[in-house]
């Protein structure tokens, strides 16, 4: 496996191999790898001959305030992971490198990126459609494997893909868990202890949800209320949303089918964890 931080060296690489008619995979991340990760990346070994996976803490998707500072970074363990999951190539740019002084150009997805986390996150999806398109400018991949746990964000994704004809497949990954319930993140490691357990109450959520949908209940604003009732029960959790979406458009419905898209944010501490499940799902 090889670690390229040049811009340059990387697309020339890609370059190359997309001229001897080679498939090439792309995993964009921001690091402190977990099994949701690694995932992708056995999966994106399957679908291509060369597997790139990107390692770049995206400072224009981070908004005043938020953790772009403190968060989370080990790349000798996510060497490791990497390696195990068989990337060819980590790209490692620097963020100088991605963003020179000089910079002054943005991808903005409009309707889809204001609800849900685009509402309490202005910038956040600008910075995420615009890293992403210049990884696909750099790596030039056939395929690139993203996670359903950012269900928005990947919608987003596929958006700017089919409005800018960019060639490139999007693949979208279900969403692994701890053997408890709690959806891998990178983020989980900012939870303590005490946080760790509440942080269970977004899991448990979505199951009663899905249990009453089960059991017939289809109102939306029932729905909410079982999903509220579970969180409350973790005393330092708050809700930052509760959204009942359809999955495709991102709008709003009165009324749960199995295409539902059941979507949270919740606060635990000082951590923003998200979760969502489509109602209907297996
Ligand atoms: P990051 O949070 O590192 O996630 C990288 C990819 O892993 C995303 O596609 C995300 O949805 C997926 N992922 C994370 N946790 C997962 C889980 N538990 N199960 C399945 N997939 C999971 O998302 C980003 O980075 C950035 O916004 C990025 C797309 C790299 C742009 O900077």
């Amino acid at each position: 496996m090889k670690i390229i931080e040049s811009i340059q060296d990387m697309q020339t690489l890609a370059a190359d191999f997309r001229r001897s008619g080679k498939k090439i995979g792309l995993v964009p991340t921001m690091g402190f790898l977990h099994e949701g990760h690694a995932s992708l990346m056995r999966e994106g070994r399957k679908r291509s001959d060369l597997l790139v996976t990107s390692i770049f803490v995206n400072p224009t998707q981070f908004g005043a305030g938020e953790d772009f500072e403190t968060y989370p970074r080990d790349l000798d363990r996510d060497t490791k992971v990497a390696a195990a999951a068989g990337v060819d190539v980590i790209f490692l740019p620097k963020a100088s490198a991605m963003y020179p002084r000089s910079y002054q150009t943005y991808v903005n997805v409009e309707k889809i990126t204001l609800p849900l986390c685009g509402a309490n996150r202005p910038g956040h999806f600008r910075g995420v459609s615009t890293v992403v398109c210049k990884l696909f400018n750099i790596v030039m991949p056939d395929v690139a494997l993203f996670g359903k746990k950012d269900f928005q964000q990947l919608a987003v994704i596929r958006q700017m893909v089919a409005d800018l004809n960019m060639s490139v497949e999007i693949i979208g990954m279900p969403i692994v868990r701890e053997a408890d319930g709690l959806a891998m993140s990178s983020r989980n490691a900012y939870l303590s202890a005490r946080e760790r357990i509440e942080a269970l109450c977004l899991s448990e959520a979505i199951r009663s949800a899905r249990a009453a949908y089960g059991k017939g209940t289809t109102q939306v604003e029932a729905l909410r209320e079982v999903v509220r009732a579970s969180l409350d029960k973790a005393p330092s959790a708050v809700i930052d949303y509760v959204e009942f979406r359809n999955s495709t458009t991102l709008e709003e419905v009165t009324s749960a089918g199995d295409s539902t898209l059941l979507a949270l944010a919740v606060k635990i501490g000082k951590t923003r964890l998200i979760d969502n499940t489509l109602l209907g799902e297996e």
